[in-house]
């Protein structure tokens, strides 16, 4: 259930508290329509800003971004959300959003646009990184865990982006063609579990189409699923410019449209679009030239938001709406009790909103242990790691001396403290071992929007770099480690093979190097032609300000990988399910969905292609064994909860088993739990029930208990429109990953 911090009754009931219905009474329909739609800042730090009506004592609302950290001022930057994802721990991600949420209170800010938890449906997602997973039962889970912290902390989450924004390729137009069904099953399921669990404050309306109907105007899913079905109370945001006509976005169940004027009065950052884009150093990745036509008019782009040159849409054109009797003047009023039932929910109408705490040495901590937990250990060959401490070790990498803190785009955060893998190994080898860093290529650059100012990097780039340096320094060491990165950002989808000659770079170490262990700061999986050349491979994603140092605990065994991968990683592009040109990207600005549920393992799993690392995979320094598996059916009386108010109906069966650690280290496992369906319709042949992170010592052994929920024995018909539980039996299948099974039973439905 919700823990926000002022849940009434008004929250459960239809009818506004007086004031609320006061104010809207109150407001003259100037003032209403300048309350649905953004305008500027006057402190210049929201992301989106909502002005008040001083005359009615209503106060402003500040929106802020994103998922890793406060955009607005220096702040934490937490790892990716795919980081948080891989530690499959959602009270780990409850405690996150309270601590991003303490950030943008820190920062004055009312509500935080994020989380974003697009399903992963394409490896190569220009935002991969800011999202969690290819699974709906994972995603459901982190969603909930994260909308709950930030709202915990006072402040409101936004669940986006509402609807099949799974892509970054033609973003602005392409139509997510989708039937009902895997709708219902894959995309919808953690806005579902956002809304009914957590009463998540507001949700992004996307920039894409879903079945030919802009994301903004989808009166489908806006207001017949999002609000009717799901009962939302909540305000329906845009994202920033992706309403393209007013009414009949107005109409469909938008509430507010952002940011409310053209791109060259926006500000981020504290400047105007206009100001950044003059500071632009001359190579940042986004080329300068491009950005500064993005912002000059006349303007005429291939794949631009189609209204950045625009007022908004939400205002001459509603004013006018209602002014001739085209839109009733009380759609707008329920858009304005919507946000103002928010702004009195969290104490924004009343200015007692919590303190926060910015960028404070406990958030920097949670920084840590998110992106240590959330490190996967995808392959160790003969125990390469972890490392003694008393080796002498190669750092290797055209960016092994700074830290990856995110990928580009609208989640960037500029932390006031980073540490590069190479600080992170230096600390730890102070004492007895060495360490020598050789870039061995040029650099690839990073991929920033904002082109946010990294802390100071103290090497700096301009010698020439030489793989036999590189290669030369791997010999004269007991071990080489060479740290990777691809390029990802929001705007665009990302390559799946590594840029630059970093493929050559890992090649040509490996080949002398008496051990390699590669380290990979990417989005999600890459291309790995070295993969049987090397020994150890660690994947970190985007690890954040904490990237050294968290690094280092986890090579050098002070912590255990205990990530457990929330993706497939396949062999190559054409392995997974949308591999065709009609699937992904689409053609004609159609995405076909017609791979339908088989999206990630599910589609693995049906077709037998083995993945290079399956979902779920990830090792660990300990060893675990599984034992004694037994499962409960419970009766629909018993601890059957309110469907009106649950996603999952109640629970149907709970697992024990025994989980015990029989290595010679601590460790931290997932126990996970599929579920095989023998159905009258095609079916995946596993999909996760239910999993739980265990913590053990060495020879301790625990019982795991696992509740699988009604939902996940369901499937969605669309005859009934209504989920449906087949008669018949279930095989539960526990293990370590989708495709390490440990132990089977069976369950009657
Ligand atoms: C992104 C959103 C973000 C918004 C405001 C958009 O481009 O898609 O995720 O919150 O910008 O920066």
């Amino acid at each position: 259930m919700s823990t926000d911090p002022d849940t009434t009754d008004a929250d459960t009931d239809a009818s506004p508290p007086d004031r609320i219905v006061d104010i809207v009474d109150e407001m003259t329909l100037e003032e209403k329509i300048d309350f649905v739609h953004g305008s500027y800042d006057p402190a210049e730090l929201a992301t989106g800003y909502v002005a008040g009506v001083d005359r009615l004592n209503v106060p402003s609302l500040s929106l802020v971004d994103g998922p890793m950290g406060i955009r607005a001022v220096p702040s934490t930057a937490f790892p990716a959300s795919i980081a948080l994802a891989a530690t499959w721990d959602p009270d780990l991600a409850r405690e996150f959003g309270e601590a991003i949420g303490e950030e943008a209170r820190g920062a004055d800010q009312d509500a935080l646009l994020a989380p974003g938890f697009n399903i992963i449906r394409v490896p190569q997602c220009g935002r991969a990184f800011e999202y969690y997973s290819e699974d709906p039962y994972l995603n459901s889970r982190l969603a909930v865990g994260a909308v709950d912290g930030v709202q915990s902390a006072g402040v409101m989450a936004t669940a986006k982006h509402y609807l099949a924004n799974n892509q970054e390729a033609d973003r602005h137009y392409v139509s997510a063609e989708i039937d009902e069904r895997t709708l219902r099953e894959i995309y919808l399921p953690a806005f579902e579990a956002a809304v009914r669990e957590a009463d998540v404050s507001s949700v992004m309306a996307s920039y894409n189409r879903i079945n030919g109907t802009y994301a903004p105007q989808h009166r489908r899913l806006l207001t017949e699923v999002l609000k009717d079905e799901w009962g939302f109370e909540g305000f329906v945001v845009s994202d920033w410019w992706a309403t393209h006509d007013g009414v009949a976005a107005a109409e469909a169940g938008l509430d507010l449209d952002m940011p409310g004027m053209p791109v060259y009065d926006w500000q981020c950052h504290g400047s105007t679009f206009l100001d950044l884009v003059a500071a632009l150093p001359d190579e940042a990745w986004f080329p300068k030239k491009d950005l500064a036509e993005f912002v000059s008019r006349p303007w005429q782009p291939a794949n631009p938001n189609p209204n950045v040159l625009d007022e908004s849409p939400f205002d001459d054109p509603l004013r006018e709406a209602i002014e001739d009797g085209r839109l009733e003047e009380s759609i707008l009023d329920d858009k304005i009790r919507r946000i103002l039932r928010e702004m009195a929910r969290f104490r924004v109408l009343d200015g007692e909103q919590p303190e926060g705490a910015l960028d404070t040495p406990d958030h920097h901590d949670l920084a840590r242990r998110i992106a240590e937990r959330g490190t996967v250990l995808l392959q160790n060959d003969g125990d390469t790691l972890p490392l003694e401490g008393s080796e002498r070790i190669a750092l290797i990498g055209p960016h092994a001396d700074e830290p990856k803190v995110g990928g580009g785009g609208s989640s960037e955060v500029d932390p006031t403290r980073a540490t590069s893998p190479l600080d992170g190994v230096r600390g730890r080898l102070e004492i007895d071992g060495s360490v020598t860093f050789e870039r061995g290529i040029e650099p690839v650059g990073d991929a920033s929007m904002h082109d946010s100012p990294l802390p100071e990097i103290d090497t700096p780039w301009g010698e020439n770099p030489r793989i036999e340096e590189a290669m030369r320094a791997a010999q004269d060491a007991d071990v080489a480690v060479v740290v990777v990165r691809d390029l990802s950002s929001e705007g665009a989808d990302r390559d799946l093979e590594l840029p630059g000659a970093q493929n050559e770079l890992i090649a040509a170490v490996a080949a002398v190097a008496d051990r390699t262990v590669v380290v990979c700061n990417t989005a999600g999986m890459v291309t790995m032609p070295w993969l049987d050349a090397v020994d150890a491979v660690v994947e970190t994603w985007y690890p954040g300000q904490e990237d050294g140092s968290a690094l280092a605990s986890v090579l050098f065994g002070d912590a255990d990988p205990s990530g457990r991968l929330p993706v497939t990683f396949g062999e190559r592009a054409a392995d997974y399910p949308a591999s065709s040109e009609a699937q992904y990207p689409g053609v004609g600005l159609e995405a076909e969905y017609s791979e339908g549920v088989f999206v990630g393992y599910r589609h693995f799993d049906a077709a037998e292609i083995d993945p290079v690392f399956p979902f779920g995979h990830g090792l660990s320094y300990a060893e675990f064994e599984y034992g004694g598996l037994s499962v409960e059916t419970e009766t629909e009386t018993e601890g059957a909860a309110d469907p009106e108010s649950e996603t999952h109906a109640g629970p149907t069966a709970t697992l024990t088993l025994t989980v015990e650690n029989v290595g010679d280290r601590p460790g931290r496992d997932v126990v996970q739990a599929y579920l095989a369906a023998d159905s009258s319709v095609p079916r995946p042949p596993k999909e996760l029930a239910a999993f739980e992170p265990v913590e053990l010592e060495s020879g301790e052994s625990t019982t795991v208990e696992l509740t699988i929920d009604e939902r996940a024995l369901a499937v969605y018909d669309e005859d009934d429109a209504d989920w449906v539980v087949e008669d018949g039996a279930f095989e539960v299948l526990v293990g370590r990953s989708s495709r390490d099974i440990r132990a089977r039973a069976s369950l009657e439905a």
